[in-house]
This record gives C-alpha cells, structure tokens and sequence, in this order.
C-alpha cells in the first residue's frame, strides 16, 4: 500500500479565477471562492492556494479573510515581497506563502523569481514570515543556480514553474523543459528543499509533471476552473487529482 502524504502529489487548487469571474461584474457576490475552495477539498484537494495581488483584480481582502476562516486543509497565499504583504499575512497566518515576482501589466504570473538577484530582500522577507511561523516557498523557474539561491535564502520549499514546459511546442522542446524540471526538483530534494510545481498544468499534461516522484505538490488554478464551470467543481478536481496520482504510481512502479 502506498503511503499517499508521502509518495502522491498534494493537490493545491487555486480559486483565483472564481474570484476573476465575480469580478467581472463588480456588484455581484457569486460565484464565491471560498464555496469553491469548499467543494474542491470536498473532492480531495489538501490545499487551496490564492494570490492576493497589488491590483486585487480577482481575489480581495476580504476573500482571504473569508478563506482563512473556512479553509480546513492548508491555506497557501501567493504574494509579491513587499512589506505591505508580509503585514497581510501576518494577518491571515496561511500555512504558507509563495513568494512570487508581480508585474501589474501581465496576464498571469509570466516568470519565476530572480532569486540570485533579489538574494538579500528575500531573505528579510523569508526570516520574517517563518519568524511567524508562516512557511515558505519561492516560485522559480526550473534552474538549479535560482534552486541553490533559494536554498541559500532559507525558503522551505520551491514551487518550480511549469509554465515553459506547459507551452513548449513539440516533443524535443517538451523533453528539453522535463529534463529542466527533472534535475532541479532532484537538486532541491537534495538540498532538502520541499519541491512543489505549478503554472500552466491542464488535464493533458499533468501526467507528465506528476510523473516527477520529487514534486510533492501541485498548485493547478486555470484548468480546474475551466473545467468546473462545464462539469461542477468536485467533478473538476477529482478528475485532476486522479490523472495526478494515476502518473505518480504508474512512475513509482517503474522506479
Ligand atoms: N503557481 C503559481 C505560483 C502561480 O502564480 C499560479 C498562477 O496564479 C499557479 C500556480 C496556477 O497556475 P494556473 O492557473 O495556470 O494553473
């Protein structure tokens, strides 16, 4: 029997885009993240991530609030490290922040963290959060100097993005982004760094990330939405969950 906290990836889902969607029309209350963020642990998800951004353009204070007060499995929040936001999650006390670069004209988030470059206001921001016992991840992009950077800084974890690999067009351009995910999921495994992915991950090839027996987690937003909208919430994430864990014990098996 498979020990499923250790061997299979914790899904994270992340309900931003339920918020996207009630923040179209600016005076309705629905849909509700935090009913989502319900239904998806329902269905087995064991987190629910959000990013509160500098433009608040789909989750608001209020949401982390609410979430904070109803989530029972782990709260991640997704932030900028800035000092306005490590006094929100001071707030809020989330199991866990993921630091990540914010640029107010992108669509999503387009890169990871420049890790190396920004070495010494990490740090500040990392001791100060886990001074509150808040742990924390860093979003980078799979390399292993901005792995080593993190390590460095004192973060628990990465979350390793999957965006470039998500989009890679072609089965060389694919193979060449897994082997980037690959050798940096084992470099901060081995430097006992918790690795976790996200970006970008649909129904079509979440098989392949899943795949990666050091990923210990999965933080999936867009795809699930999408999909809950045709075919329910519950519906959405127990399906991802399981195409998740079907991969991670068909590449346990072959190990
Ligand atoms: N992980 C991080 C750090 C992100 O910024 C995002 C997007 O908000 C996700 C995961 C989820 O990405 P997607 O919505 O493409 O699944």
């Amino acid at each position: 029997m498979l020990n499923a906290k250790v061997l299979l990836p914790r899904l994270g889902v992340n309900v931003d885009h339920v918020a996207t969607l009630r923040q179209q029309r600016q005076n309705v209350p629905y849909p509700s993240p935090a009913a989502a963020a319900a239904l998806a642990e329902l269905a087995g998800a064991a987190q629910i991530t959000i990013h509160l951004r500098e433009d608040r353009r789909h989750i608001q204070d209020d949401d982390l609030a609410i979430l904070r007060k109803t989530v029972s499995t782990r709260l991640n929040l997704e932030m900028a490290a800035t000092e306005q936001m490590v006094r929100i999650a001071f707030d809020a006390k989330p199991e866990m922040v993921t630091l990540v670069p914010e640029r107010r004209e992108e669509l999503t988030t387009e890169g990871g963290l420049d890790v190396i470059g920004q070495a010494s206001a990490l740090k500040t921001v990392i001791t100060e959060l886990k001074g509150a016992e808040i742990a924390v991840s860093l979003f980078v992009d799979p390399d292993v100097d901005q792995v080593q950077a993190a390590y460095r800084a004192g973060a628990d974890a990465v979350e390793l993005h999957t965006g470039a690999f998500c989009e890679a067009k072609g089965q060389a351009a694919q193979q060449a982004e897994l082997d980037r995910l690959r050798t940096a999921a084992k470099l901060a495994t081995k430097t006992k760094l918790n690795c976790y992915a996200g970006h970008g991950i649909h129904y079509d090839n979440v098989q392949h990330i899943a795949a990666i027996t050091e990923i210990e987690e999965l933080n999936i937003g867009h795809a699930i939405v999408c999909r809950a909208v045709l075919v329910g919430m519950e519906k959405a994430v127990r399906e991802m969950r399981d195409l998740a864990w079907a991969a991670r014990r068909e590449a346990l098996a072959q190990r």
